[in-house]
Protein backbone atom coordinates (compact mmCIF):
# COMPACT_ATOMS: atom_id res chain seq x y z
CA UNK A 1 0.00 0.00 0.00
CA UNK A 2 1.24 3.41 -0.83
CA UNK A 3 2.89 4.93 2.14
CA UNK A 4 2.01 8.63 3.02
CA UNK A 5 4.32 11.02 3.69
CA UNK A 6 3.93 14.65 5.33
CA UNK A 7 7.22 16.96 5.08
CA UNK A 8 7.44 19.86 7.46
CA UNK A 9 9.36 22.79 6.39
CA UNK A 10 10.37 26.62 7.60
CA UNK A 11 12.57 27.95 4.45
CA UNK A 12 14.01 27.23 1.34
CA UNK A 13 12.83 23.56 0.84
CA UNK A 14 16.18 21.80 -0.94
CA UNK A 15 15.43 19.08 0.77
CA UNK A 16 12.15 18.91 -0.24
CA UNK A 17 12.52 18.90 -3.48
CA UNK A 18 15.29 15.83 -3.23
CA UNK A 19 12.82 14.38 -1.48
CA UNK A 20 10.00 14.80 -3.92
CA UNK A 21 12.30 13.89 -7.15
CA UNK A 22 13.29 10.60 -4.94
CA UNK A 23 9.49 9.77 -4.86
CA UNK A 24 9.23 10.71 -8.64
CA UNK A 25 12.13 8.42 -9.54
CA UNK A 26 11.20 5.43 -7.76
CA UNK A 27 14.29 5.92 -5.09
CA UNK A 28 11.77 6.01 -2.56
CA UNK A 29 9.25 3.63 -3.35
CA UNK A 30 5.31 3.69 -3.56
CA UNK A 31 5.47 7.03 -1.13
CA UNK A 32 3.06 9.65 -1.93
CA UNK A 33 4.10 13.21 -0.53
CA UNK A 34 0.15 13.95 0.54
CA UNK A 35 0.92 17.42 2.39
CA UNK A 36 3.76 19.85 3.20
CA UNK A 37 3.31 22.22 6.37
CA UNK A 38 5.73 25.12 7.03
CA UNK A 39 5.40 27.41 10.16
CA UNK A 40 6.74 30.29 8.35
CA UNK A 41 3.69 31.42 5.77
CA UNK A 42 6.93 33.06 3.41
CA UNK A 43 8.91 29.86 3.33
CA UNK A 44 10.06 29.19 -0.60
CA UNK A 45 9.33 25.52 0.14
CA UNK A 46 5.57 26.36 0.20
CA UNK A 47 5.90 27.31 -3.52
CA UNK A 48 7.81 24.43 -4.73
CA UNK A 49 4.78 22.31 -2.98
CA UNK A 50 2.26 24.10 -5.32
CA UNK A 51 4.24 24.14 -8.46
CA UNK A 52 3.99 19.84 -7.63
CA UNK A 53 0.39 19.95 -7.04
CA UNK A 54 0.92 19.27 -3.50
CA UNK A 55 -1.54 20.74 -0.48
CA UNK A 56 0.78 23.25 1.19
CA UNK A 57 -0.39 24.93 4.40
CA UNK A 58 0.80 27.04 6.86
CA UNK A 59 0.35 26.56 10.50
CA UNK A 60 2.08 30.02 11.94
CA UNK A 61 3.68 29.33 15.00
CA UNK A 62 3.70 32.87 15.55
CA UNK A 63 -0.33 32.97 16.19
CA UNK A 64 0.24 30.65 19.34
CA UNK A 65 1.07 31.64 22.87
CA UNK A 66 2.99 28.71 23.62
CA UNK A 67 5.02 25.77 22.20
CA UNK A 68 2.42 23.03 23.34
CA UNK A 69 -0.11 25.21 21.84
CA UNK A 70 1.35 25.58 18.22
CA UNK A 71 2.46 21.87 18.57
CA UNK A 72 -1.07 20.41 19.04
CA UNK A 73 -2.52 22.61 16.15
CA UNK A 74 0.58 21.71 14.10
CA UNK A 75 0.01 17.96 15.04
CA UNK A 76 -3.81 18.29 14.23
CA UNK A 77 -3.61 19.66 10.91
CA UNK A 78 -0.86 16.79 10.16
CA UNK A 79 -3.66 14.01 11.66
CA UNK A 80 -5.89 15.00 9.18
CA UNK A 81 -3.27 13.98 6.53
CA UNK A 82 -3.11 10.40 8.16
CA UNK A 83 0.70 10.09 8.14
CA UNK A 84 3.02 6.92 7.43
CA UNK A 85 5.74 9.22 8.13
CA UNK A 86 6.76 12.70 9.08
CA UNK A 87 9.59 13.91 7.60
CA UNK A 88 11.23 17.45 8.63
CA UNK A 89 12.84 19.04 6.07
CA UNK A 90 14.68 21.85 7.24
CA UNK A 91 11.78 22.53 9.75
CA UNK A 92 13.33 24.78 12.54
CA UNK A 93 11.36 24.48 15.41
CA UNK A 94 11.90 22.36 18.46
CA UNK A 95 9.12 20.25 19.44
CA UNK A 96 7.81 19.33 22.68
CA UNK A 97 7.94 15.57 23.93
CA UNK A 98 4.35 14.92 23.47
CA UNK A 99 4.33 15.80 19.65
CA UNK A 100 7.60 13.37 19.62
CA UNK A 101 6.18 10.65 21.29
CA UNK A 102 2.98 11.28 18.81
CA UNK A 103 4.65 10.49 16.15
CA UNK A 104 7.31 8.18 17.71
CA UNK A 105 8.89 5.74 15.28
CA UNK A 106 7.92 7.34 11.98
CA UNK A 107 9.03 11.12 12.51
CA UNK A 108 12.92 11.61 10.47
CA UNK A 109 15.00 14.90 10.81
CA UNK A 110 17.94 16.17 8.51
CA UNK A 111 20.99 17.90 10.71
CA UNK A 112 23.89 19.59 8.83
CA UNK A 113 26.43 17.68 10.89
CA UNK A 114 27.98 14.26 12.08
CA UNK A 115 25.98 13.92 14.91
CA UNK A 116 26.09 13.45 18.22
CA UNK A 117 28.91 16.45 17.10
CA UNK A 118 27.02 19.76 16.69
CA UNK A 119 23.38 19.69 17.70
CA UNK A 120 21.37 23.01 17.55
CA UNK A 121 22.31 25.50 14.71
CA UNK A 122 25.35 26.87 13.17
CA UNK A 123 26.55 23.93 12.80
CA UNK A 124 29.13 24.70 10.23
CA UNK A 125 30.49 27.90 12.03
CA UNK A 126 31.45 25.30 14.79
CA UNK A 127 33.26 22.70 13.01
CA UNK A 128 35.10 25.52 11.22
CA UNK A 129 35.77 26.97 14.86
CA UNK A 130 36.62 23.51 16.19
CA UNK A 131 39.27 22.85 13.39
CA UNK A 132 37.48 19.16 12.44
CA UNK A 133 38.56 17.38 9.74
CA UNK A 134 35.04 16.02 8.93
CA UNK A 135 32.37 17.60 9.02
CA UNK A 136 28.95 16.17 7.22
CA UNK A 137 25.25 15.35 7.75
CA UNK A 138 23.00 13.07 9.71
CA UNK A 139 19.57 11.69 9.12
CA UNK A 140 18.08 10.69 12.74
CA UNK A 141 14.87 9.34 14.22
CA UNK A 142 13.38 12.05 16.61
CA UNK A 143 13.33 12.07 19.92
CA UNK A 144 12.60 14.45 22.81
CA UNK A 145 15.83 15.57 22.96
CA UNK A 146 17.09 18.39 20.27
CA UNK A 147 19.10 16.55 17.70
CA UNK A 148 19.82 13.51 20.20
CA UNK A 149 17.68 10.92 18.21
CA UNK A 150 19.30 7.32 16.73
CA UNK A 151 21.05 7.88 13.52
CA UNK A 152 19.63 5.95 10.31
CA UNK A 153 22.96 6.93 8.00
CA UNK A 154 25.63 9.65 7.43
CA UNK A 155 27.51 11.41 5.27
CA UNK A 156 31.19 12.52 5.53
CA UNK A 157 32.41 15.22 4.17
CA UNK A 158 36.55 16.38 4.65
CA UNK A 159 36.46 19.76 6.09
CA UNK A 160 39.30 21.67 3.49
CA UNK A 161 41.86 24.63 4.32
CA UNK A 162 39.62 26.92 2.34
CA UNK A 163 36.80 26.49 3.20
CA UNK A 164 34.60 29.37 4.65
CA UNK A 165 30.71 28.47 6.08
CA UNK A 166 29.47 29.23 2.78
CA UNK A 167 31.85 26.64 0.86
CA UNK A 168 31.14 23.81 3.62
CA UNK A 169 27.41 24.52 3.80
CA UNK A 170 26.99 23.87 0.12
CA UNK A 171 28.57 20.45 0.39
CA UNK A 172 27.19 19.48 3.31
CA UNK A 173 23.69 20.67 1.70
CA UNK A 174 24.86 18.08 -1.37
CA UNK A 175 25.48 15.40 0.96
CA UNK A 176 21.82 15.95 2.70
CA UNK A 177 20.00 15.97 -0.36
CA UNK A 178 21.42 11.77 -0.75
CA UNK A 179 21.39 10.81 2.48
CA UNK A 180 17.20 11.61 3.25
CA UNK A 181 16.00 9.76 0.25
CA UNK A 182 18.06 6.77 1.47
CA UNK A 183 16.75 6.97 4.72
CA UNK A 184 13.41 7.83 3.64
CA UNK A 185 13.38 4.31 1.06
CA UNK A 186 14.72 2.07 4.06
CA UNK A 187 12.03 3.38 6.46
CA UNK A 188 9.31 2.82 3.94
CA UNK A 189 10.69 -0.50 3.05
CA UNK A 190 10.86 -1.05 6.74
CA UNK A 191 14.50 -1.90 6.68
CA UNK A 192 14.99 0.00 8.79
CA UNK A 193 12.97 0.96 12.24
CA UNK A 194 12.91 2.54 15.69
CA UNK A 195 11.99 0.34 18.65
CA UNK A 196 13.62 0.70 22.61
CA UNK A 197 15.00 3.86 21.72
CA UNK A 198 17.32 2.56 18.77
CA UNK A 199 17.70 2.26 15.29
CA UNK A 200 17.08 -1.56 14.24
CA UNK A 201 17.82 -3.40 11.24
CA UNK A 202 16.50 -6.05 9.16
CA UNK A 203 19.14 -7.14 6.83
CA UNK A 204 21.58 -4.03 7.80
CA UNK A 205 23.03 -2.30 4.98
CA UNK A 206 26.77 -2.82 4.95
CA UNK A 207 28.50 -0.23 6.65
CA UNK A 208 29.94 1.69 3.54
CA UNK A 209 26.17 2.57 2.54
CA UNK A 210 25.54 4.02 5.60
CA UNK A 211 28.35 6.29 5.93
CA UNK A 212 28.65 7.74 2.43
CA UNK A 213 32.10 9.53 2.40
CA UNK A 214 31.50 12.61 -0.17
CA UNK A 215 34.61 13.29 -2.11
CA UNK A 216 37.54 15.94 -2.00
CA UNK A 217 40.04 14.49 -0.12
CA UNK A 218 41.91 13.27 -2.96
CA UNK A 219 41.05 16.77 -4.72
CA UNK A 220 42.10 19.37 -1.87
CA UNK A 221 45.37 20.94 -1.80
C1 LIG B 1 19.34 22.13 5.94
O1 LIG B 1 20.72 22.32 6.02
C2 LIG B 1 18.83 21.34 7.11
O2 LIG B 1 19.69 20.32 7.51
C3 LIG B 1 18.76 22.41 8.17
O3 LIG B 1 18.25 23.53 7.49
C4 LIG B 1 18.59 23.45 6.12
C5 LIG B 1 17.33 23.50 5.33
O4 LIG B 1 17.53 23.58 3.97
N1 LIG B 1 18.01 21.98 9.31
P1 LIG B 1 16.35 23.37 2.94
O5 LIG B 1 15.17 24.22 3.40
O6 LIG B 1 16.00 21.91 2.89
O7 LIG B 1 16.89 23.87 1.63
Amino acid sequence: MTKRLVILVSGRGSNLQSILAACRSGQIPDTQVVAVISNRPSARALELAMAAGIPALTVDHRDYGTRTEFDAALQKQIDEYAPDIVALAGFMRQLTTAFVRHYEGKLLNVHPSLLPAFPGLHTHAQALRQGVCWHGASVHFVTAELDAGPVIIQAAVAVLPADDEQSLATRVLDAEHRIYPQALAWLVSGRVTYAAGRTQWREPPQTATREAIAPSLESSP
